[in-house]
C-alpha cells in the first residue's frame, strides 16, 4: 500500500495516529489541572512505565491540556549530568514572563523575579536578562530552601492572576539524588500552602523507590499511575483506527496476531503497524501480510534499538545482561543472575548498579531486577553471542 499514506509514527515522544486506551489518565490530568487552576487542592503525580509505554507522548499531551485550560506550562526532559537548578531556572523564568504579560502585573511578579535572580546566581544557572527593581531576599545555598521560596514565589503570583503553573518533568529517574529531595520538599510545602503548582512526572518504574528513599512524605505527595502496555481493546484500537480512516481494515486474524506479537506495547504498535501496512498490497491486511510484517519488524527493531543499546554495554554488562535474559521477560531476582554468572553478589552488585544508572535496566523492588526495554531479553537469547557469555563474566 502506499508509503505516503502509512499512518503509523514509531518514535520517541511522537504523537501517535491514535492515543488509544489512555482516557482515564487523561481525564484524571484534566481534572487536576481544573482543580489547580481553580485554586482547589490538587495532586501531583509521576507516571511510572518502562522504555516505549507513551510517557512522553502522555506529558506532551497533559500539556496541551493544561496550556488550554490557560495554566502557564513547562516542559522539561531532565539531562542527567547537569544540575537541576540549572535545567529549571530558565524554564521558571519563561514562566514569569508569562505571568509579567498577564493583566494585573505587580510587585508579586517583581519579587518573584528577584528570588529567580538570586536562585540562578547561587546556582551558577543561566538565566536570560532578568528585569527586577525588587530586592529580593538572597538564596541561602541549600537547594530544598531556595527552591520552595521560589516556587512559592512564582505559585502566588500565579495565584493572584487566577492561573496555575503546571511544571511536566520527563526521565524523572535521571534527577541527582539531592536534587530530587529538594524537589519533593518545595513541592511539599506548594501542597501544605495550597497553591495553584502542579507537577507531572514520568520515569522508569524505579523511581517511586528512589523518592521514597529521597523523602518518605513522597509516597503520599503523588499519585504513581503505572503506565504499561494497553488494554486488548486500547492495542486493537491503536492498529485499527489509524488505518480505517485511510480506508483499510485487518482481517480478525491479523489483528489478533499482531496484538499478540507486540504484547501491546504502544511502540511495538506503531511499528508492526508501519510494516503491517508496507507488507499488505491492499485491504485488507491479512494474517500472511502480518506474518511477514513481523519478521520486517524484528529485524528492524534488532538493527535499529537492540543492537544500539548492547552496544552501549561493557563486556561486563553485556555478560550480566546476557545472565539476566535468560531468566525470561519478567524482572528476576539478582542473587539468581550472580549465581548463573558465578559471583558473589557483593562482586555482581556494582554491575547491576552500572546498568541501572545506564537505564538499561531497573530494579521494582529490593533484590529484583529486570529490562526497562520490553523484548530485550528475548534479543539477548537469539544473539549467538550469549553463549560465552558465563565465561567472560568469570575472566
Ligand atoms: N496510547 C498510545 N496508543 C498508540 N500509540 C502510542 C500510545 N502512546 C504512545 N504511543 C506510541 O509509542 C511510541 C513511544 O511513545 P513515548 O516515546 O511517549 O514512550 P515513552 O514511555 O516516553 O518511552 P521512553 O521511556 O523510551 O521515553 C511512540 O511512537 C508513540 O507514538
Ligand atoms: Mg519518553
Amino acid at each position: 500500500m502506499k508509503a505516503t499514506l502509512n499512518p503509523y509514527n514509531p518514535g520517541a515522544g511522537v504523537p501517535p495516529p491514535e492515543l488509544a486506551g489512555r482516557d482515564e489518565l487523561i481525564e484524571h490530568a484534566r481534572v487536576a489541572v481544573v482543580r489547580a487552576k481553580a485554586g482547589r487542592p490538587a495532586k501531583s503525580s509521576i507516571m511510572l512505565g518502562l522504555r516505549g509505554v507513551g510517557k512522553t507522548v502522555l506529558l506532551n499531551h497533559f500539556e496541551a491540556i493544561a496550556e488550554d485550560e490557560g495554566c502557564q506550562t513547562a516542559l522539561l526532559e531532565i539531562d542527567p549530568d547537569k544540575p537541576l537548578a540549572h535545567q529549571l531556572a530558565p524554564q521558571l523564568q519563561h514562566i514569569l514572563h508569562r505571568l509579567d504579560r498577564m493583566k494585573k502585573a505587580g510587585a508579586d511578579v517583581q519579587k518573584a523575579f528577584g528570588s529567580l535572580r538570586s536562585f540562578a546566581a547561587m546556582f551558577k544557572a543561566t538565566v536570560g536578562d532578568v528585569d527586577f527593581s525588587f530586592a529580593a531576599p538572597a538564596a541561602t545555598g541549600d537547594l530544598a530552601v531556595d527552591l520552595t521560596d521560589l516556587f512559592i514565589a512564582i505559585a502566588e503570583a500565579a495565584k493572584k492572576r487566577d492561573t496555575a503553573i503546571v511544571l511536566l518533568i520527563d526521565e524523572i529517574q535521571y534527577i541527582q539524588k539531592g536534587d530530587l529531595s529538594a524537589l519533593i520538599m518545595a513541592l511539599h510545602k506548594i501542597s501544605q500552602r495550597q497553591l495553584p503548582l502542579l507537577m507531572f512526572g514520568a520515569g522508569l518504574p524505579q523511581l517511586a523507590k528512589l523518592a521514597g528513599d529521597a523523602k518518605s512524605y513522597a509516597e503520599r505527595l503523588f499519585d504513581y499511575p503505572p503506565i504499561g502496555p494497553l488494554s486488548d481493546e486500547g492495542a486493537r484500537q491503536a492498529l485499527a483506527s489509524p488505518a480505517e480512516r485511510e480506508k483499510v481494515k485487518y482481517a480478525p486474524d491479523a489483528l489478533d496476531y499482531v496484538v499478540e506479537q507486540t504484547g501491546r506495547y504502544p511502540f511495538f504498535l506503531q511499528v508492526w503497524g508501519q510494516h503491517c501496512w508496507e507488507a499488505a498490497a491492499k485491504s485488507p491486511i491479512t494474517l500472511a501480510d502480518a506474518k511477514t510484517a513481523s519478521i520486517a519488524a524484528t529485524a528492524a527493531l534488532d538493527e535499529g534499538i537492540f543492537k544500539v543499546r548492547l552496544a552501549r554495554l561493557t563486556e561486563r554488562q553485556k555478560a550480566y545482561a546476557r545472565a539476566m535474559a535468560e531468566f525470561g521477560p519478567e524482572p528476576v531476582n539478582s542473587s539468581d543472575v550472580a549465581n548463573a554468572l558465578n559471583l558473589s553478589l557483593s562482586q555482581a552488585a556494582p554491575i547491576r548498579d552500572e546498568l541501572i544508572k545506564k537505564g538499561m535496566a531497573y530494579s521494582p523492588e529490593r533484590g529484583l531486577i529486570g529490562f526497562t526495554v520490553p523484548k530485550f531479553d528475548d534479543y539477548l537469547r537469539r544473539m549467538p553471542a550469549s553463549k560465552p557469555a558465563k565465561r567472560t563474566a568469570k575472566s
